[in-house]
């Protein structure tokens, strides 16, 4: 049993919570091969989604998770909203509980604003992504997408390539694949990996060609331009020219790699779409994984006693 009503971070969980997630995502995945994908557990509950950044992959499958477990979902639109008109985050996340919201699923450009919502609401709050901290669910569907292609994680080698700063994709993963066993190393320029990261027990490669060797994942990142203030590399053309994955360097990996991105993909900035669509590439299983994923948090959330 998960013992927060909220999910908030990977930082959170314990290895006993985060092996449950993934288990039980995988019930949610054999339900969602049947011909009928809908299940009743949670009809009568209220799911809003409250999206103040852009998403495709995240919020399409949190409101499909929301419908297959039977929940009525409300897609709040933040630009047609009362946000427009000064009302704060508080007062709109109120709004929706006293509307009957049961789960609150937000992504924020501020770190933080899930904790924050969390502590004012009874609804279950789920972190969509806030600012550069974490995003949750992409890592544990991105833990469950290795366990189902490698069958374990413990003592692999994951790669984590690009701008680390920027990633609370990047964040969520290191302390998920950390806390399941694995062995991480990032991989990119100085400018984008945090010193802070370099003392947590991860190796750091400033050297894209000698940081590819013996790796059994390779996780590549999106260059996040929306969050970068100033220049951390010279021109994308000079980022794709060391850092980008091309077939070249893929050639110097292990036949078994996989490859992963979380999505939207810069194609021909930090992976080629040779790579990206090829055999080794599991980045559209990491997208339908996601919707097993999410069903379980809720699912599991939703047992929580209060
Ligand atoms: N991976 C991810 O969070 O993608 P979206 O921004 O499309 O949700």
């Amino acid at each position: 049993m998960l013992t927060k009503k909220d999910l908030l971070g990977i930082k959170e969980l314990s290895v006993e919570e985060i092996n449950l997630i993934l288990d039980t995502a995988a019930v949610f995945k054999d339900v969602l091969g049947r011909d009928i994908k809908k299940v009743p557990t949670l009809r009568g509950k209220t799911t809003v989604n409250l999206f103040f950044e852009p998403s495709t992959r995240t919020r399409t499958s949190f409101e499909l998770a929301a419908k297959r477990l039977s929940t009525d979902v409300i897609n709040f639109s933040v630009p047609t909203s009362s946000v427009v008109k000064g009302e704060s985050l508080i007062d709109t996340a109120l709004t929706v509980q006293a509307l009957g919201a049961d789960f609150i699923i937000i992504r924020h450009s501020s770190s933080g604003v899930p904790h924050l919502l969390a502590k004012k609401l009874k609804a279950s709050v789920i972190n969509a992504g806030d600012g550069t901290n974490e995003h949750p669910t992409q890592a544990l569907l991105d833990a469950f997408t290795i366990r189902e292609k490698k069958e374990k994680i413990e003592g692999l080698e994951i790669a984590i390539v690009g701008d680390i700063a920027h990633s609370r994709v990047a964040k969520s993963n290191i302390y998920c694949l950390k806390k399941l066993g694995a062995k991480i190393r990032l991989i990119g320029p100085p400018t984008l990996i945090p010193k802070e990261l370099e003392r947590m027990d991860i190796d750091v490669f400033h050297n894209m060609e000698a940081g590819l060797k013996d790796v059994d994942v390779l996780m590549m990142l999106r260059i996040q331009m929306e969050r970068q203030g100033r220049g951390f590399f010279p021109s994308t053309k000079e980022y794709s020219r060391n850092w980008g994955l091309t077939s070249e360097r893929f050639s110097l990996a292990k036949d078994d790699v996989i490859v992963m991105h979380p999505g939207p993909m810069n194609r021909g900035v930090e992976i080629t779409s040779e790579i990206a669509d090829g055999p080794r590439s599991v980045i559209l299983e990491q997208v339908t994984n996601g919707l097993a994923v999410r069903m379980a948090v809720m699912y599991l959330l939703a047992g929580v006693k209060r």
